[in-house]
């Protein structure tokens, strides 16, 4: 790849794990560590873009020469990313944003004496950030999102991936599975990304630095 392919491009890179509080001290999260996001605006920045990460709970330290933002909620990710969104020219959403968060967050500690043997929480669905950047998208903007599944079987992963791009409306999904032995939290990754017509684009496996950089390849500069 030419060094310098991805000047001029500004991008925006969201990484890590959403955490919905609970109570002051507690928060329901997911195992993403960040490293596929992080190891995005990383590559990146080396192809001469001008990034900003947006990075949720990272397990793994920010790049350098990398505009980097800290968040923690999706509530906190959705205005983070609707704050500069529009300053980017693609959009890669690799976090892994929590689809519901506490309805009520205590102001103080629950307390097993008062709650007892069973607690019950309601959860609220957050916004899908994708789905609104892609909505909302300005004129040119290339919007990439992840879909992280546990689903077994190839076929039925490529059509959970086709309905669930259909529903964002971003250009492309990149498609990986995760679970206890794959994915999250691992240094490597096997993905297929498919395009908003469904065709698979792209397939690879390989460290998270050469996902990164095929991923960033359906990002030209214009
Ligand atoms: O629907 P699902 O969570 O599988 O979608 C994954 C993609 O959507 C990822 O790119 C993730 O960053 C994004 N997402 C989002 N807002 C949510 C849930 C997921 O932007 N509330």
């Amino acid at each position: 790849r030419p060094v310098g392919d991805l000047s001029g491009v500004r991008l925006l890179v969201t990484a890590g794990g959403t955490r919905e509080p609970l109570d002051p001290v507690r928060f329901l999260g997911n195992r993403s560590s960040g490293r596929q996001g992080v190891a995005i605006a990383e590559r990146a920045a080396a192809r001469g873009a001008e990034v900003t990460l947006i990075g949720a709970n990272l397990e793994v330290p920010a790049p350098e020469g990398v505009t980097t933002v800290v968040v923690s909620s999706a509530a906190q990710l959705a205005d983070a990313c609707a704050e500069v969104a529009s300053r980017h020219d693609a959009i890669v959403m690799a976090a892994a944003v929590a689809d519901y968060r506490p309805e009520h967050v205590a102001d103080g500690k629950i307390k097993k004496e008062q709650a007892g043997d069973e607690l019950t929480i309601t959860f609220t669905k957050n916004p899908d950030i994708l789905r609104d950047l892609a909505a909302t998208r300005t004129p040119g903007q290339t919007i990439i999102g992840f879909a992280a599944e546990t689903e077994p079987d190839d076929d039925a992963l490529r059509a959970l991936a086709r309905a669930k791009i259909a529903r964002k409306g971003c250009d492309y999904l990149v498609v990986n599975r995760v679970g206890w032995h794959e994915g999250f939290a691992r240094p490597d990754n096997r993905i297929e990304i498919i395009d908003a017509a469904g065709t698979i684009v792209a397939a690879h496996s390989g460290d998270k630095a050469s996902v990164a950089d095929v991923v960033l390849d359906l990002v030209r500069p214009d």
